[in-house]
């Protein structure tokens, strides 16, 4: 079964809205199979966010990654990988369909609640990063 990675970003963990993101995984019959609590930092940031290095927004992106706490997930189902990204929806909330996340939640482009793996291999490189193979559960 296809897995995904999902992190809870920190203005998602501010407005009380982490469990909001994950119950709707939840209804859509995704099964969770880790979960840990973490605060980012330069280190984890650099590589999480390496293919935008280059872009004006990276540093200011960094600064938000760190303001709190954030929910490193991994979530398992059929097509995971673009089941959750359709239901976070678009990058930008303006742009993202009714009904997502994204749409629901989201502040601006920067501020929009919730991170997920966009293909199949990079969820493996996500899922390897922030978790231990032990720590992945099979049930
Ligand atoms: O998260 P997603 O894969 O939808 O978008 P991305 O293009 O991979 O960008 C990663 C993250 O950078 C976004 O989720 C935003 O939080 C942030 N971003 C930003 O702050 N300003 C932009 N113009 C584009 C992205
Ligand atoms: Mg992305």
């Amino acid at each position: 079964m296809e897995k995904t990675f999902v992190m809870i970003k920190p203005d998602a963990m501010q407005k009380s809205l982490a469990f909001e993101v994950f119950s709707r995984l939840e209804k859509a019959g995704l099964k969770p199979v880790a979960m840990k609590m973490l605060k980012l930092d330069d280190v984890n940031l650099d590589v999480h966010y390496a293919h935008h290095a280059d872009k004006s927004f990276f540093n200011d992106l960094k600064t938000f990654m760190k303001e709190s706490p954030v929910i490193a997930s991994v979530w398992e189902g059929e097509n995971a990988v673009t089941k959750v990204r359709e239901l976070i929806g678009a990058t930008n909330p303006e742009q993202a369909s009714a009904g997502t996340v994204r749409h629901d939640y989201g502040e601006n482009i920067q501020r929009n609640l919730v991170h997920a793996s966009d293909g199949p291999d990079t969820a493996k490189e996500e899922i390897g990063r922030f978790f231990n193979e032990n720590e992945v559960i099979n049930w």
